[in-house]
């Protein structure tokens, strides 16, 4: 097994290594360089959706999306899925998955099953990086602060994805809710310090107006997604990504219309976080 960093802030590419046939030895390893980088990158992956879920429970314990469609065979699978004849894609904003929930997701495991010609890419952010270098004046500032994440303006009745032509393909309308997380967090496994709101799912600091909170969340998302703490990842035939969470956003280009992409999506359960 081969791990090297992918770009100078953001996740790296495992090699020489199947995730299928994985040892002992080679999981810890994996779970060592997963908590190093908080991305990693897979190509030439031999994994029917059997040992997707396999991989997966060795890893952790799954947690199911509340509004995806899952797919026949598995539900613990969910399909992120983008028809030829739609327009819209699922996960086309910065986001961090499951933010929402009191205990969000620790990680995602995203396989490629059907891809465009070209396009589709998904990129990332480090949340570590770009907290670190943040002034410390703002990092002070956002120490004790918590912040509010939904998704009931996204699955809610008239939630943006309910107007779009993905309404279909979602479920779970009365599983909306909301969670409130500390700013910047400790990482349970890293001991490092990253911050925690996301463009997709915070919709407000704690005791806060909401305007102000704007004005402050979309100066932290300009800092976060500048190209040093960014990388993109373009999918081909075989590609797997695994992401933290609690450390990372992500977002998929929507730039191959007339085209299918269909992905398989595990979660793996996290826990509550704590401030730093
Ligand atoms: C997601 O937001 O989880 C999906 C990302 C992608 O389809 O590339």
């Amino acid at each position: 097994m081969k791990i090297t960093p992918f770009s100078a802030n953001c996740g790296a590419t495992v090699e020489d290594f199947q995730l299928a046939s994985m040892t002992d030895d080679e999981l810890a390893n994996l779970r060592q360089a997963f908590t190093q980088h908080g991305l990693l990158f897979f190509r030439n992956q031999e994994l029917s959706p059997e040992e997707h879920l396999h991989f997966a429970r060795r890893f952790g314990s799954i947690v199911v999306n509340k509004f995806f469609k899952t797919t026949k065979e598995h539900p613990e699978i969910a399909e992120v899925r983008k028809e030829k004849t739609q327009q819209t894609n699922i996960g086309g904003g910065w986001h961090a998955d499951h933010s929402y929930d009191d205990e969000p997701a620790m990680g995602s495991i995203l396989v490629a099953r059907v891809l465009p010609k070209t396009g589709g890419n998904t990129h990332f952010a480090n949340l570590y990086a770009a907290y670190e270098a943040l002034p410390s004046s703002m990092q002070e500032r956002l120490a004790a602060m918590r912040a509010i994440h939904s998704n009931k303006h996204l699955y809610g009745e008239n939630g943006l994805y309910r107007l779009t032509d993905l309404a279909d393909q979602l479920g779970g309308m009365d599983r909306v809710g909301d969670a409130t997380h500390p700013v910047v967090i400790t990482h349970p496994e890293s001991g490092r310090k990253a911050l925690y709101v996301n463009p997709g799912h915070t919709v407000q600091f704690e005791d806060w107006g909401f305007d102000e909170s704007r004005e402050l969340l979309e100066e932290l998302y300009a800092h976060v997604t500048q190209p040093e703490f960014t990388c993109s990842f373009n999918w081909l035939p075989g590609s797997v990504t695994f992401w933290d969470n609690r450390c990372s956003w992500h977002i998929a280009d929507n730039d191959y219309q007339g085209q299918m992409r269909l992905m398989h999506r595990i979660t793996l359960a996290g826990s509550a976080l704590n401030a730093a």
